[in-house]
């Protein structure tokens, strides 16, 4: 920007400021009519609902528009990720947008010239931190009108989201959703010279565009999306409204990235869906998840995972390439949320309580080690102190070692959320805590079978609590704590396990006589 532009864009905040407080008088609607004359595509949940036999286009050819390179010389960005791994991996692909606008990352907000808060909607209180997080950079905004606010990711595709927005912090500068962070170049520019808030968020799912940059965090381990969107409508998620119809990448365009990033070095790579097994099933040719992970696993890189799976579509084929191992790691994430076959129904899970144990049957005999664990839902509308105690025998019948917890939480929206959310918050709390201390003996229990055994460890760094202890993961994905020297940071290295602890293990380093483990 040179400095007329500066000039007239600080001009520009400077207005907006001043309107602030009559924004804040006014309804919504008064809003988007009298005010908001720039871009303005608000989300809504029905259209997303709707899913359209239109083939998705795949782009290799994305480029940064000529007019905004260089728009981040000399200015910082930061990003704020809530959520999940794929809202993780999102913001990798903003920041290497920024960074290819010229943006260097800032340390924290005070320094930042662009903050963006990618936001997850899973639950109310993910959103409650989001809106808290809003108010506390009010301030900052008020001191600096240059600073631009982004909102994007999940929160971003619901009508609510966007309206509460647009009433209570009209200091926001853009809100952009999950289907067109490609635009985010554009968005930037537009806001940057808008009076108006910035407003584009698309219903329906966009193409698949190939060729974003990425700044990926760390060079050890990896992400990558193998396909976007969910067509399962459980009946309690917002995830198929909020990342649109399942689509896949193709299978040339992953094999081809993990090669990449083996090639640079990376140790572990974790391939990434909303529904992983549903992978391919949009596809014009017959190729699945096992297919793919038969490519995966002749490529040279040590580890690869897999997140998050659909129970109802873990086929056969998959299992019999998993138990082939080498670089298929034997840790499995099924979340199974009800050990009830009649809440599981109410879900729309698809699947049965005993549909459920002959598929853990079937990996357990395909992979006798496998380690199993699980997301969990209590106080569903309507669930009762017998379902639940069905939930309670069913994480103990399975052994899962380690479970993801959450209370029922209602999300305008989904066909749950015109159900009276009837559990008492008392009760779902007291069943949570019941099952938080089974989840914590199981996964204690498990930890102690690998006292005296030694396990192979990536090491990914200091550990967050004591500088001079290295810290990584199994193969089974169980967090170890151990004194060595830095240089092993990057590494598989042997460990032997002193120590079990509730939710991890202290070892020592084996001394390599090999260097090869
Ligand atoms: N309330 C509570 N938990 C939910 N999850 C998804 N939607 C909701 C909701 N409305 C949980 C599920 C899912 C995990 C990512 O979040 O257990 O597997
Ligand atoms: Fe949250 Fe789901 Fe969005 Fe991830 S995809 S950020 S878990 S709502």
């Amino acid at each position: 920007m040179n400095e007329k532009q500066r000039k007239e864009s600080s001009q520009i905040k400077q207005d907006t400021h001043a309107n602030l407080d009559r924004l804040k008088k006014m309804d919504s609607d008064e809003l988007i009519g009298k005010y908001f004359q720039s871009t303005y595509q608000p989300p809504n949940l029905k259209k997303a609902k709707k899913r359209l036999k239109k083939d998705v286009d795949i782009h290799y050819d994305f480029s940064i528009p000529e007019d905004m390179k260089g728009i981040g010389k000399d200015k910082k960005f930061l990003i704020r990720t809530y959520g999940c791994q794929m809202n993780e991996h999102d913001t990798e692909v903003m920041a290497g947008l920024l960074t290819d606008l010229g943006y260097q990352p800032a340390e924290d907000t005070s320094e930042a010239d662009v903050i963006l808060l990618n936001t997850c909607a899973i639950r109310e209180n993910a959103e409650n931190k989001v809106f808290g997080e809003i108010g506390h950079l009010k301030p900052l905004k008020m001191e600096n009108p240059d600073l631009i606010i982004g909102v994007c990711g999940c929160m971003s595709q619901e009508e609510s989201v966007v309206n509460r927005i647009l009433k209570k912090h009209p200091f926001v500068d853009m809100i952009f959703g999950t289907h067109n962070i490609h635009r985010l170049p554009s968005l930037l520019k537009e806001a940057m010279f808008s009076k108006a808030m910035v407003v584009e968020v698309w219903s329906k799912e966009g193409d698949i565009i190939e060729n974003l940059p990425k700044v990926r965090k760390g060079n050890i381990k990896a992400w990558v999306n193998i396909m976007y969107g969910c067509d399962k409508f459980c009946t309690y998620c917002i995830v198929p409204y909020t990342r649109g119809k399942e689509r896949s990448r193709l299978p040339e365009d992953i094999i081809q990235e993990v090669r990449q990033l083996a090639a640079q070095g990376y140790q572990e790579v974790t391939l990434l869906g909303q529904n992983v097994n549903a992978y391919g099933k949009d596809l014009e040719f017959e190729y699945g998840l096992g297919d793919l992970m038969e490519e995966i696993r002749k490529i040279d890189i040590p580890r690869v995972r897999f997140t998050t799976s659909h129970p109802r579509d873990f086929d056969d084929r998959l299992i019999e390439v998993l138990a082939k191992g080498g670089n298929l790691l034997d840790h499995i994430h099924l979340p199974v949320q009800s050990g009830s076959s009649d809440v599981l129904r109410i879900m729309a899970r698809r699947y049965t309580r005993e549909d459920y144990l002959e598929l853990v049957r079937k990996i357990r005999e395909a992979m006798p080690n496998a380690t199993l664990t699980t997301d969990i839902i209590v106080g569903f509308p309507n669930e009762t102190d017998e379902q639940f105690e069905e939930t309670m025998t069913l994480m103990k019948e399975v052994g899962f070692e380690a479970a993801y917890t959450f209370i029922y939480s209602p999300r305008e929206g989904t066909p749950a959320a015109r159900w009276e959310d009837n559990i008492p918050m008392e009760v779902k709390k007291e069943r949570l805590q019941r099952l938080n201390a089974l989840v914590n003996e199981q996964s204690k229990s498990a930890m102690e079978k690998y006292e005296g055994q030694v396990v192979k460890v990536l090491v990914e760094g200091e550990s967050k609590k004591d500088p001079e202890v290295l810290s990584g993961y199994t193969e089974r994905n169980k967090l170890v704590n151990f004194k060595a020297s830095k240089s092993l940071i990057g590494k598989i290295v042997p460990v032997k396990i002193t120590k079990a602890k509730t939710w991890s293990l202290d070892g020592e380093l084996v001394e390599m006589t090999s260097g090869v483990y």
